[in-house]
């Protein structure tokens, strides 16, 4: 959609679909505080952060504390009702936000036993994402904020996928992370909670959108046990019984000196091969190839080759550069992509070779959730860090639908020529 186009339905969507917000009612509020009263007695009190999100197709919250335990969350997702657009229609999920993020918010606080009394601040992912799906959960989240009286912590959706891991794991800063999803495919230096770097971004498809296009090509909707499977898990679940050398996709940029991203060319590869076995075979209507497993197999290869060494590349360039200290070497995977198996298996081969500790979150906490904004919310709040006290702040923050997580270094990584000796191999 283009940018002019984009905007118009922003304004007017906004417009119309958020004074329909309604709010915490009052009792809810007071029947959770006089519970807390009680409970606070006997128990130290601990730090909380309730977090939400809307930048794409799922809605959102949770609360966590300092300890990052999971106090409630809930998600709703509209996966189920795009795949029958064949993709992400913003103004559906526009509405579909508006409509469900009173009840998504109301429930995970009702399931943390916290009122929104308690709380300590409310976090919310402001960029990057689709404007008419981060419009509805900024203005909820702000409006929440200074209707409770309680600081705001806007969130870069990125940034919350990284530090997830560090809810559950000690993993410390400095680390290199992969982030991987239906928007994007980034190899960042976390240095600390607000020094990050690019090292390797994606010119076109990120490898989610890549997966996903890929599935809907080969109809793999029309098979019983994918029908309601995302693209993704679709191509991870067919590949597992498929060849993956029995069609040939060419490595994106391997020969390169950066570690850039590019995965259209292998989406081109695998509509060409449909189009050419779908004539040779006469398969026509919402028929499968009878190829579908191997072509799965075969793609899922080619994405994760391309994942894998430049990848490599960026351990390269990290160890010259000496960026990470080479006792504690670490890699953190995230994204919806990182849930793939195959690939993490991939990455694990490439982290035994270069010495690096490999550390990736558990699926559910992969893709989008509200959980991890929470946390995001509570590292910062921790660090005392990004959060905004004052009326006018909130009232002033936007949204953004693109925003770099950190300084691009691309220009360096090609500066200082990387070769790599011997590549990892996997099966
Ligand atoms: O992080 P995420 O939930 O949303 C974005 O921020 O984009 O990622 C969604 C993407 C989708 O493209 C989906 O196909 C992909 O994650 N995905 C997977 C798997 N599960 C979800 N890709 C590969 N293998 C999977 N098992
Ligand atoms: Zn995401």
């Amino acid at each position: 959609m283009k940018e002019s186009v984009m905007a118009a339905y922003v304004g007017n969507f906004c417009k119309f679909t958020l004074p329909r917000i309604k709010f915490l009612s009052r009792v809810d509020t007071y029947c959770h505080y006089a519970k807390s009263i009680t409970s606070a007695v006997s128990q130290p009190r601990k730090q909380l952060v309730l977090g939400i999100e809307t930048s794409c197709d799922d809605t959102g919250a949770a609360v966590v504390n300092e300890d990052g335990e999971i106090l409630g969350e809930e998600l709703q997702s509209q996966h189920k009702i795009h795949l029958l657009h064949g993709g992400i229609i913003p103004p559906i999920a526009n509405r579909l936000h508006a409509e469900r993020i009173v009840n998504v918010v109301n429930t995970a606080l009702e399931r943390s036993g916290v009122s929104l009394n308690e709380l300590d601040a409310i976090a919310t992912t402001v960029k990057p994402g689709l404007p008419l799906s981060l419009c509805v959960g900024v203005q909820y989240g702000k409006k929440l904020a200074l209707s409770a009286n309680k600081p705001f912590i806007p969130v870069h959706h990125m940034e919350a996928h990284a530090l997830t891991i560090r809810m559950i794991e000690k993993v410390e800063f400095p680390f290199l992370v992969l982030l991987i999803s239906g928007g994007h495919s980034l190899l960042v230096l976390a240095r600390t909670l607000d020094d990050w770097s690019i090292i390797g971004k994606c010119i076109d498809d990120a490898p989610g959108e890549a997966l996903d296009k890929g599935a809907r090509r080969l109809k793999l909707r029309n098979i019983p046990e994918c029908s309601s499977m995302c693209g993704g898990q679709a191509i991870e679940y067919l590949a597992r019984e498929g060849n993956p050398r029995a069609f040939e996709f060419p490595t994106p940029m391997w020969r390169y000196r950066d570690c850039t991203f590019s995965f259209s060319g292998l989406k081109y590869t695998l509509k060409r091969t449909i189009e050419k076995l779908e004539k040779e075979y006469e398969i026509d209507g919402g028929r499968i190839l009878p190829q579908v497993k191997d072509l799965c197999a075969s793609y899922q290869y080619g994405i994760t080759k391309h994942l894998v060494r430049q990848t490599q590349k960026a351990m390269v360039y990290i160890e010259t550069r000496n960026l990470l200290p080479k006792e504690n070497f670490t890699l953190v995977v995230s994204g919806g992509v990182a849930c793939n198996q195959y690939i993490r298996e991939a990455l694990s081969l490439l982290c035994t070779k270069m010495g690096y500790k490999l550390f990736y979150p558990p699926p559910k906490l992969c893709t989008d959730n509200g959980i991890m904004i929470a946390w995001n919310g509570m590292e910062r709040w921790k660090a005392k860090s990004g959060i905004l006290y004052n009326k006018d702040d909130i009232e002033a923050v936007g949204f953004q639908s693109k925003c770099p997580i950190g300084e691009d270094l691309t220009e360096d990584v090609r500066t200082l020529g990387i070769k790599i000796k011997s590549w990892v191999k996997f099966r």
